[in-house]
């Protein structure tokens, strides 16, 4: 009887298998990194833009209304409702900025601007002209230190 030593198992090299693992590993976390980030943007807010697109959209349609003539209250008071309504959500929106006295200042200042339009409406393009001009500067005072 003699010893085989052919069949005694060969040291074997694992490289191959380490690579294929690290390279597995890799993907995995690639993977997993791209599935975080996007949960993570899933769960910005999207009421502070959302909230300021409307806004846009309302004053933008009352602008247009002066252009075209539309001054009438029945056409612009309903979106002057709409803006003041929306405005009561402007320190909800922003829940990190609302504590700060200039954006506080800044929309207490158009709620007051749209008041004083909803307590004497514009009835005409002049008047109308004039309240959008308001608007618009109760908008720029915010922008001006909170928007880049
Ligand atoms: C009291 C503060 C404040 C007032 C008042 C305000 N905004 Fe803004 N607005 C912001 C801030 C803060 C941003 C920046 C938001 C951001 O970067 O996510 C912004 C951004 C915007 C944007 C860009 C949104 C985007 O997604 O890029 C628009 C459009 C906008 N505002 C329209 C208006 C209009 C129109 C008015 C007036 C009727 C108005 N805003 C009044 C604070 C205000």
């Amino acid at each position: 009887m003699s010893s085989q030593p052919d069949a005694a198992p060969r040291p074997r090299s694992h490289a191959g298998r380490y690579l294929f693992l690290f390279l597995l590993g890799l993907a995995v976390g690639a993977v997993a990194a791209v599935m975080g980030l996007r949960a993570l943007q899933a769960r910005a807010d999207p009421f502070p833009d959302a909230l300021m697109h409307v806004l846009a959209h309302q004053s933008g349609q009352l602008r247009e209304a002066a252009k075209a003539n539309r001054c009438a209250a029945s056409d612009t008071l309903p979106r002057l409702q709409t803006l003041r309504m929306l405005s009561n959500d402007l320190e909800p929106a922003f829940p990190g900025l609302a504590s700060d006295a200039r954006f506080g200042e800044a929309a207490s200042g158009l709620r007051a601007s749209l008041d004083q339009a909803l307590a004497a409406p514009p009835t005409d393009c002049a008047q109308l002209a004039a309240v959008n001009q308001a608007v618009g500067d109760g908008c720029k005072a915010c922008h001006r230190d909170f928007k880049n």
